[in-house]
């Protein structure tokens, strides 16, 4: 870890990601991946995107798997392939990465924002019912809505399938965040309708770069996001039945994930422990993330929620520790969003939180005594402030 005490605390040198640790690990198999890649030279669409695909949809059951370029275009193309336009409205969650957003109004459609569980950070149903009657208050056609599960646990899907199902809405699960958790017995790809995953650094399974991959049951959806990804390509290059976009997964990026896959479920095991560790050491001074029941998280964030998350913030910079917030403006309130409508049960719980969340570093080779030494830092700190029982009161 590299940890120093010295009168100022402890001098930590904590690493956000655990990239490093990996590479030491799988350093050698992801160089000699990319080496074949480099001697074969298919470049675009090779073996390995072919293999990961199945070897993604294997993994958590889903009939198909589309790799793309990006978590982002994931959730674009799914709008694409559900030929979702204007006059459409699509359901997204005001605490989220811009992302879950962003593609809505670039498909010419109308993101309705619908506010989050204080509890579980996702979606809430009730807000998103709201939602839908406003939406035809508008004149707008409800067509979408995209579940996020955020920081690593899925979406209550029962209880927005229950909202979504009777309006005829497909139900996207924005899952950057959780590829490798479950619900119910059921793997995130197979939750909801379509699912869009990210492979950017941060996430639990990362490639070097950027990548994402959709996971559908939906044979015709699947065909359909095979040309879109392809310049809305046909049975041919220079036939272009559709318009597209140009969002492959390199080759280079599928022999990395490939490499990193065999590792996957031991990382997402290691990843549950330190969460666990974290509740059992703070559990009794903060309000700690919860994971619902029938539900396991990959912990792509550990997340807590105090009423002065500032001072904890300032403390965790002084000691070193990558404590970082996880949003601190909600999507609503974003400049290039304010002009988009919002439930009319009101945002309370995304403003609320986006004030009040802070995240500690958490990933599956964060040693013990690093740990150890996180939770001391927190402890002292929030006991000096006085601050020992900060029992987050919500709005
Ligand atoms: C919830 C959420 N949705 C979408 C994305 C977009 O993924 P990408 O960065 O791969 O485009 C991210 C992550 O960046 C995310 O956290």
């Amino acid at each position: 870890m590299g940890s120093s005490q010295t009168d100022g605390g402890y001098g930590l040198n904590v690493t956000p990601t655990g990239l490093a640790e990996q590479r030491l690990l799988l350093g050698d198999q992801i160089d000699q991946a990319i080496a074949r890649v480099l001697a074969h030279g298919q470049f675009i669409l090779g073996p390995e995107v072919t293999q990961l695909e199945q070897r993604l949809a294997d993994f958590c059951g889903a009939r198909h798997c589309v790799t793309c370029a990006s978590g982002t275009d994931a959730l674009q193309l799914l709008l694409m392939a559900e030929g979702v336009g204007p006059g459409d409205a699509v359901f997204v969650p005001a605490f989220s990465f811009v992302a879950t957003a962003e593609i809505v109004p670039l498909v010419g459609a109308v993101p309705i924002f619908v506010d989050v569980s204080a509890d579980s950070f996702n979606m809430d149903p009730s807000s998103l019912e709201a939602a839908i009657g406003l939406a035809t208050r508008l004149g707008l056609r409800p067509r979408c809505v995209i579940a996020v599960d955020l920081f690593g646990q899925p979406a209550d899907y029962d209880a927005i399938d229950a909202v979504a199902a009777p309006h005829g809405l497909t139900v996207i699960a924005d899952a950057a965040q959780s590829f490798g958790a479950s619900r119910h017995g059921r793997a995130v790809g197979t939750l909801g309708h379509h699912t869009a995953t990210s492979f950017y650094p941060t996430k639990p399974l990362s490639c070097y770069g950027d990548g994402g991959a959709i996971f559908t049951d939906d044979d015709h959806v699947a065909d359909l996001l095979r040309s879109l990804r392809v310049h809305g390509q046909g049975r041919s290059k220079n036939d272009n039945i559709r318009v597209g976009l140009n969002s492959r997964l390199d080759t280079i990026q599928a022999a990395i994930l490939l490499a990193k896959l065999d590792l996957f479920p031991q990382e997402i095991l290691e990843r549950q422990a330190r969460a666990r560790r974290y509740s059992e050491g703070l559990g009794d001074i903060l309000r700690v993330p919860e994971v619902q029941e029938g539900a396991s998280s990959v912990w792509a964030q550990y997340t807590l929620v105090l009423q002065d998350r500032d001072e904890l913030a300032a403390l965790c910079r002084q000691a070193g520790i990558p404590a970082a917030v996880y949003y601190p403006v909600p999507l609503h309130a974003q400049p290039g969003y304010r002009r988009f409508p919002a439930t009319p049960t009101g945002l309370t719980n995304a403003e609320w939180l986006a004030k009040h969340v802070i995240s500690l570093p958490i990933h599956p080779y964060l040693d013990a005594e690093t740990q150890d030494a996180i939770m001391q830092t927190v402890r002292r700190g929030l006991q000096a402030v006085g601050k020992l029982s900060l029992d987050a009161q919500y709005a």
